[in-house]
């Protein structure tokens, strides 16, 4: 499945903000359209953002715009995901060196498409037979095409035959595990249970979780990852209980121009998200809420970081830097 490719010169994304209700296809017919569908969570998850990215250059060059002024457009959507500035820096180098945008932005695409499927390779020797796996947010074909980051290991370990569970975290306020990937388990047929963000700690401590996988927005160079809020609070209880911590990303998450995750920029969002669940008020008129999308899970809590040249300890991300 791909939750973005371009048709016709249009930018088509399947609408993360109506799923699992109403299956629709977005068309972003400009580079401002683009942008619109990345800020407003059209399309989400950190490497589906650079894809999109990367097919919205493509579209600024065939319609023969100024293209640093596209770069800019969709550079300032969101601060979080590095994957966003790799592929607008992938893109805007191809291009000066006078490659044809759209093959680019293909080569792009297919090329973390195939990225995620190493990572599922090289996470699925993790998962033991009978594994009761539990992951935050959406970091599955929806965030990426076909096998997702912290989904990879997951469907590869389901494909090779070996029994799994899936605990979904229903990840408020967006609810980017109760709405897409329990929806993506259901289409592949994994067995999985949705649960409230707040009894995660609650199946840990009772032995219901041998391990978790997660995905992420952006990893410093000391291992320290930044990724949806309430991954931190995992990461802690996880560490608690003595359950392995992984996390499932490709390199295209790594900055390494970054020394810690005290220096990711975390996107606050509007508070009508948590004061809304749909167009429903749940709050008391008059409150106010505060919405940060990440937090930072320090470097201690992660037992590996599974990415598609293999599997590392977040003490070894810095020699990453050198491949
Ligand atoms: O706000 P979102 O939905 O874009 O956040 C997505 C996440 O935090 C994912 O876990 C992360 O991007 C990894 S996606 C492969």
């Amino acid at each position: 499945m791909r939750a973005v490719w371009f048709e016709d010169r249009i930018v088509k994304l399947i609408d993360q903000r109506k799923l699992p209700l109403h299956f629709e296809i977005f068309e972003a017919s400009t580079p401002e359209d683009v942008a619109f569908a990345i800020k407003e969570m059209v399309v989400r998850g950190a490497p589906a953002i650079g894809i999109t990215a990367a097919y919205g250059m493509a579209q600024g060059w065939l319609q023969r715009r100024n293209m640093d002024e596209v770069f800019e457009i969709l550079k300032n959507t969101r601060p979080t995901a590095h994957d966003l500035f790799y592929a607008l820096n992938f893109m805007r180098e191809g291009i000066s060196r006078g490659g044809d945008a759209v093959k680019l932005a293909e080569e792009y695409a297919e090329s973390i498409i195939e990225k995620c499927r190493k990572i599922g390779e090289n996470g699925e020797k993790l998962i033991k037979d009978g594994y009761r796996i539990l992951t935050h947010c959406n970091a599955g074909a929806l965030a990426v095409g076909d096998w997702g980051t912290a989904t990879a290991p997951i469907r590869m370990a389901y494909r090779n035959g070996k029994k799994i569970f899936v605990w979904v975290d229903e990840t408020r306020p967006r609810l980017q595990g109760a709405r897409l990937t329990a929806w993506e388990m259901q289409q592949e047929g994994i067995e999985h249970a949705i649960i409230a963000d707040n009894a995660a700690g609650y199946f840990m401590r009772k032995g219901g979780v041998d391990m978790v996988i997660v995905g992420a927005d952006r990893i410093a160079s000391n291992g320290d990852v930044a990724n949806k809020i309430g991954t931190y609070e995992k990461a802690v209880v996880a560490h608690e209980n003595g359950i392995p911590f992984y996390v499932a990303a490709p390199i295209s998450t790594f900055d390494f121009s970054l020394s810690s995750g005290d220096d990711i920029p975390i996107e606050e969002r509007s508070e009508d998200e948590v004061l809304f669940c749909r167009e429903c008020r749940i709050a008391p008129h008059g409150s106010r809420a505060r919405n940060p999308a990440f937090d930072v899970t320090p470097a201690k809590y992660i037992t590996g970081i599974i990415t598609e040249i293999g599997v590392f300890k977040p003490s070894e991300v810095e020699k990453l830097k050198k491949l």
